[in-house]
């Protein structure tokens, strides 16, 4: 059902409840999300993003019920990726001639996923499309998170379209900000910009600033993904900046797999020792083989430091953790720590492996591992918490720049 945000602006998406994954299986979408499209009436018309390709013909029949297609004037296709751009090919059948601005990236991506030649309208960052009243600026945002992204702001209402940008994996029938469950939206926002945007965080604080630099006044963020930012909409944009910034609370967190609880048995013992020497940090323990793969990437990215623990099996560790290993050292975090543990039976490798995948993630490691052959004896136990209660004394020390 299409929904009015202004006199001028409706909003022409889709709400997609059972969505469960996202990018094939990299992405778990427990809430669902939104393609959000929206459709711009002002003296001419614009369309902006469309949704993803299983619900094509239900965006362009809901699209004929508010508008004559041949009304619309500009297509604006923020980011090529199929989520957005996905019912281009049936609405491009019913006005195959409409120009479609974007980058010059998106020309690429949209011709290699699509292989068709619309009328492509290349547009740079500061290029103007004028629709009456009001004007489309568009700024070009590269890695964000595609290279053929780009953003617009919408001058009559001072509304940004942003895209992913500022969006969030959630499905809800109230379409902004204000009207839903904050721990929710927070909860969704927060996973979105650890999973997804960690890696460019660097080009998020510059693209965050150059627009700023246009000095615009905002009453809304429109992003093609989850609740438009209605009420505060500058919060996302400080929140973004605060999250781009090496973001870290004070939070330690244990991820480990284990195959008999020996490995567990350690990092509980580990935790003891923590809590007895950082009784205010929050800590959590998470066996990666039984937590949401990006539920476990939120944590890290909201923690200081990181225990890290596998099994030895094979010569190897742990498969679970070995895929989380993987998406961290993707995910490019800064100003992260680090130290490694593990239990084994007979070869004991785990620990060195752990080590040498952190090491290549960018995380600085606190201390040496720590190692327990068979289940721990209470004498183990004892030295893990007193690895623990090391490790937040080395954490602290490594933050003041001194030498524990
Ligand atoms: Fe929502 Fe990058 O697509």
């Amino acid at each position: 059902m299409n929904r009015k945000i202004t006199d001028t602006v409706t909003w022409v998406g889709k709400i997609d409840w059972e969505l469960k994954t996202f990018h094939g299986e990299e992405y778990s979408t427990d809430q669902g999300t939104s393609y959000n499209s929206y459709l711009i009436e002002d003296e001419k018309t614009a369309l902006i993003d469309t949704v993803w390709m299983p619900f094509s013909k239900e965006f362009v029949k809901n699209l004929k019920n508010t508008i004559d297609l041949n009304e619309i004037d500009y297509i604006i296709a923020n980011h090529g990726e199929v989520d957005h751009s996905g019912a281009l090919p049936e609405l491009m059948k019913e006005i195959p001639d409409t120009p479609i601005y974007c980058t010059k990236k998106a020309i690429d991506s949209l011709k290699g996923q699509y292989h068709e030649d619309w009328n492509f309208v290349e547009v740079k960052t500061g290029d103007t499309l004028d629709l009456g009243e009001g004007q489309l600026i568009f700024v070009e945002m590269p890695m964000l998170h595609w290279p053929d992204n780009m953003l617009e702001y919408y001058t009559k209402d001072k509304i940004l379209f942003s895209n992913d940008a500022f969006g969030q994996h959630y499905a809800s029938e109230e379409l902004f900000n204000d009207l839903v469950d904050q721990n929710e939206l927070f909860t969704e926002a927060t996973k979105y910009y650890a999973n997804i945007l960690t890696p460019f965080s660097g080009m998020v604080t510059r693209k965050i600033n150059e627009i700023l630099a246009f000095d615009l006044e905002l009453n809304m963020i429109c992003p093609a993904h989850g609740v438009l930012w209605r009420e505060a909409p500058a919060q996302i944009v400080k929140q973004y900046l605060e999250w781009a910034d090496n973001y870290q609370e004070d939070q330690i967190t244990i991820i480990y797999d284990t195959m008999w609880k020996n490995t567990k048995l350690m990092g509980e013992a580990i935790a003891e020792g923590l809590k007895i020497k950082s009784p205010n940090t929050r800590l959590k323990l998470i066996n990666t083989s039984l937590v949401d793969k990006n539920d476990v990437i939120t944590e890290v990215f909201k923690s200081r430091a990181i225990l890290v623990g596998s099994s030895t099996i094979n010569n190897g560790i742990l498969n679970s953790i070995a895929g989380v290993l993987e998406m961290i050292e993707g995910l490019k975090f800064k100003n992260k720590s680090y130290a490694a543990f593990g239990s084994y039976g007979w070869s004991g490798e785990s620990v060195q492996l752990l080590e040498k995948h952190m090491d290549r993630s960018g995380f600085e490691k606190v201390m040496d591992g720590i190692k327990v052959k068979w289940t721990p004896t209470e004498e183990n136990s004892k030295k893990l918490r007193a690895f623990g209660v090391e490790f937040i004394e080395k954490l602290d020390a490594m933050k003041d720049g001194t030498n524990a």
